[in-house]
């Protein structure tokens, strides 16, 4: 399955991504790699994989000197569909996606946040997490729906808080378990396990009530 991975940042996620593709873990290649910004690190990277990468900048839309989000989310779109890909991971894109944007890519889009979710939807989880003197921090892998960070929920990974801990060491610790689950939902998927069944989605054939929990 052609795969658009969306990124704004170093693309780690995309590169672990691509990676399980070239090694089989995943039936499904990275058609394209699109970034919202131009300053993305993960283009150069997914470059140098010899991936095919487009920016698709939200600056540059503009009416009235007012951001445009329905033109800038047409340019997404037409990038995405003249790609081929079946399915679109956002992989730290750090935009957010009207409903009707949502709505075209319903069932076809997936998302990886930093958070066990519900908890800590938006930003900056990692340094909330830390003040709010959490022991246990982690990720979450769902289907994107128009609702923000919302969507249902298919697999977490519980990360543990240690002692002495800043953003750096937590952070770290959180991207490597999102290393193996979003690989690891993305071949559920492509391989028809997981299944969308408009909105009540399902893991071989069963209703998926809560995550998967990846310890
Ligand atoms: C990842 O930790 C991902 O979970 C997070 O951005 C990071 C991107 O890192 N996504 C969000 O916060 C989405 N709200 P990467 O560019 O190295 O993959």
């Amino acid at each position: 399955m052609p795969l658009a991975v969306l990124i704004s940042g170093a693309g780690s996620n995309m590169l672990a991504i691509a990676d399980a593709c070239r090694s089989g873990q995943i039936n499904a290649r990275v058609a394209l790699v699109i970034a919202d910004v131009p300053t993305a690190g993960g283009i150069a990277r997914a470059q140098a994989l010899g991936l095919g990468t487009t920016v698709v900048d939200r600056r540059a839309f503009q009416s009235a000197g007012k951001p445009d989000r329905a033109a800038f989310e047409n340019a997404l779109a037409a990038a995405i569909d003249a790609s081929g890909a079946g399915l679109v991971v956002l992989a730290g894109f750090m935009r957010v996606l009207s409903g009707n944007f949502v709505a075209r890519y319903s069932g076809r889009m997936l998302n990886i946040h930093p958070s066990l979710l519900p908890r800590y939807k938006g930003l900056d989880t990692h340094a909330r997490v830390l003040a709010a003197g959490d022991h246990e921090h982690g990720v979450s892998v769902h289907f994107v729906t128009a609702d923000l960070d919302g969507g249902p929920l298919i697999a977490q990974a519980p990360v543990p808080v240690l002692p002495g801990d800043n953003l750096a060491s937590l952070s770290a610790r959180v991207h490597a378990r999102e290393y193996i689950i979003y690989p690891m939902v993305i071949e559920w998927l492509t391989r028809g396990r997981l299944q969308w069944n408009l909105g009540s989605p399902t893991l071989d054939g069963k209703p998926l009530t809560a995550p998967v929990l990846l310890r």
